[in-house]
């Protein structure tokens, strides 16, 4: 109650909406050709929405791998690909991430097949970025995946403790992801990420402290650990197994990360994100880093400017659409140039650091003259530290600011990809 009256406040003051309707007025073809007359670069993100089990945490739009579907979703995907050329023509593609779901679940039936096609037709100017799933990468599968150009590679190890892993319903033990993951270390990739989750029921410092430390003597460029969440449309987040997943307080969660931070810091890694930790001198894993961005696949979503629109969730739907010659944009919303601001603001505070020039450029606006008297008391009590050009967030800032973008974001995804799960095209959506 308190939240939602907090969450209402901080929209008006940030982006002066009564409230935010995303609906299905998605962009024409021509609507889109005429936005990217003013864009000159784009990234890219490619949704692959297969898994073997679905866990019972994870708020991603994903579904259980067939073979037959994966392969008309390979085709749908090409189509998608043609349409978007049709728009972008020549404009270089500066950054490229796959993401799912499971990437690694398309490794032997379509996945180098997009890729390929990928770089035929667009001016790639980027790396790909790509996730997996520990038990994909066998030797014979990591030369597939680096055969395919990926570069940076991220896996979701989530613990390294058996008695978690089997309460996450992970398919593995501690000893075998160790094994994994020192095999993925010893190939040649720009980075190697892995996914740690923290703050597991009953979990206990000690815990953290010897994950942290396994982790580093792992010899992996970047831990991405996050305390995990409760969405309230997973199996982890309904009512029925709620007690069994009894989570720290957000204290308690405070402590731990400060744990975690203290590990990394004395490893030699230094902070890249909110969450990710990057060993020094690595180029970081990331998703899609440009601020412009178009998705393909199920659930893919796009950013461009004044617009953000999102594909169906539903991968049949998405398939059907594709092949009849229609794009599979569901959901749309305008964005004013004041949410486009708070929207710029909110992925500054995620990775922690940026500089005012930045937003002068992208909105020619002086920075304090929009935010400077909501920043300067963050200031006065340690959250950030301002030179007058960059802004740095304190670990303490970082924190407790993301706590704060969490009230939102947690709240947002789980209304939107909630009801996109189980209302393929829905009329609208209201944040
Ligand atoms: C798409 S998954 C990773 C790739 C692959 N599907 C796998 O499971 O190994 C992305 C990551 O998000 C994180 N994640 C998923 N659900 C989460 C939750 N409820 N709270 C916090 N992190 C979560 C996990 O660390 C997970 O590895
Ligand atoms: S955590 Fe990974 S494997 Fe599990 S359901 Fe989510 S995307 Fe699939």
């Amino acid at each position: 109650m308190i939240e939602r009256y907090l969450r209402n406040t901080f929209r008006k003051i940030l982006t002066k909406e009564d409230k935010l309707e995303l609906n299905n007025n998605v962009p024409s073809l021509s609507v889109l050709k005429q936005k990217f007359r003013n864009i000159n670069e784009s990234g890219l993100y490619l949704h692959i929405p297969f898994c073997n089990q679905i866990c019972p945490y994870c708020p991603y739009n994903k579904e259980i791998y067939k073979p037959d579907v994966a392969e008309k979703y390979t085709l749908a995907v090409k189509k998608e690909i043609d349409f978007y050329v049709e728009i972008i023509g020549d404009k270089p593609i500066t950054s490229f991430y796959i993401g799912g779901g499971t990437p690694t679940m398309m490794l032997h039936n379509g996945l180098a097949d997009i890729i390929t096609y990928i770089f035929h037709r667009f001016n790639m100017q980027c790396g790909i970025h790509m996730e997996s799933h520990p038990n994909h990468l066998s030797e014979e599968n990591l030369d597939i995946i680096q055969s395919m150009g990926v570069e940076y590679i991220s896996a979701g190890i989530e613990s390294l403790q058996d008695r978690h892993l089997h309460r996450l319903g992970r398919p593995y033990k501690s000893d075998d992801v160790k094994k994994i993951i020192s095999r993925v270390v010893d190939r040649e990739f720009k980075c190697v990420n892995v996914d740690l989750m923290f703050a597991l029921p009953g979990q206990t410092y000690k815990e953290i402290e010897q994950a942290g430390n396994a982790l580093c003597d792992m010899g992996v460029d970047q831990i991405a650990a996050y305390p995990i969440f409760r969405f309230p449309y997973t199996k982890m987040g309904s009512n029925g197994v709620e007690s069994a997943f009894n989570l720290p307080t957000i204290i308690k969660r405070r402590k731990m990360l400060h744990v975690l931070e203290k590990i990394f810091y004395n490893a030699g890694f230094e902070r890249s994100s909110v969450w990710a930790f990057t060993r020094k001198g690595v180029e970081k894993y990331c998703s899609v880093t440009v601020p412009l961005y178009i998705g393909l696949g199920a659930s893919g979503g796009s950013y461009l400017k004044d617009i953000f629109y999102l594909n169906t969730f539903n991968a049949g739907e998405y398939i059907k659409a594709l092949l009849s010659g229609k794009p599979a944009f569901a959901l749309s919303l305008d964005l004013s140039e004041r949410m486009q601001m708070a929207g710029w603001l909110y992925w500054r505070i995620y990775e922690t650091k940026f500089s005012k020039k930045d937003f002068y450029l992208r909105f020619h606006r002086e920075f304090d003259n929009v935010y400077g008297k909501y920043l300067k008391p963050l200031k006065t009590i340690g959250f950030l530290q301002d030179d007058g050009q960059d802004i740095v967030l304190s670990d303490r800032g970082t924190f407790w600011l993301h706590a704060f973008e969490d009230m939102f974001s947690i709240d947002y995804i789980s209304t939107l990809w909630g009801t996109s799960k189980h209302k393929p095209w829905p009329k609208k959506v209201v944040l």
